[in-house]
């Protein structure tokens, strides 16, 4: 039992995001496209799952990322992921897109949720600039947000600090 990244990408920065993340984890197995997935059921045999997302689809009431997640969202809810542990980190660009920054974490999280998942990897907004955010619950992000287009000089040390607090909430990763 480990823990597995899964990422979709339209333009290859979650997917960069998400090698980037498995060597500072050390301990997590290598990011799979969910893209080249045929079905989820793979996820019932890992501890611990880590979901990277971008958002492409602007102003959307649902189906916010634009990529393969969307498809998979209803199976995901529907699956009984009980016991096991999901973190999401998600990408975005908050000057552009500044009222719906990293919506699509919200989605993931509300379905693996609903999958009976404990989510972890929770994330004060403090160091973010932004007018809106779907993935803010509670006063934090439910994930991990970063911005490769607008902020990406503050990425290697956002991601470093996730990582140690992914070693903290996946004992798994020790
Ligand atoms: C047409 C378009 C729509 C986008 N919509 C959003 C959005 O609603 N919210 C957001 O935070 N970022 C948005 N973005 C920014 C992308 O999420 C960002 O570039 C991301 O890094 C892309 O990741 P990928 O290369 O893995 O697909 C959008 C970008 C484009 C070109």
């Amino acid at each position: 039992m480990s823990v597995g990244i899964y990422f979709a990408t339209t333009t290859g920065k979650t997917e960069d995001v998400a090698e980037r993340l498995h060597e500072l984890l050390g301990g997590s197995e290598s990011p799979k496209d969910l893209a080249d997935l045929s079905n989820l059921s793979e996820l019932q045999d890992l501890n611990g799952i880590i979901c990277g997302i971008p958002t492409w689809n602007t102003g959307a009431d649902q189906e916010r990322s634009g990529t393969a997640w969307d498809s998979m969202l209803e199976e995901i809810g529907n699956m009984d992921l009980k016991g096991k542990k999901v973190a999401i980190f998600g990408l975005g660009d908050s000057s552009t897109y500044t009222e719906n920054f990293c919506d699509a974490m919200e989605e993931l999280h509300a379905f693996f949720s609903k999958s009976g998942a404990t989510m972890v990897g929770y994330v004060n907004r403090d160091s973010y600039t932004f007018e809106e955010s779907k993935s803010l619950i509670g006063g934090e992000f439910c994930g991990l947000p970063l911005d490769e287009d607008s902020e990406s000089d503050l990425t290697d040390e956002r991601l470093k600090s996730w990582a140690e607090q992914l070693k903290s909430e996946f004992p798994e990763l020790n």
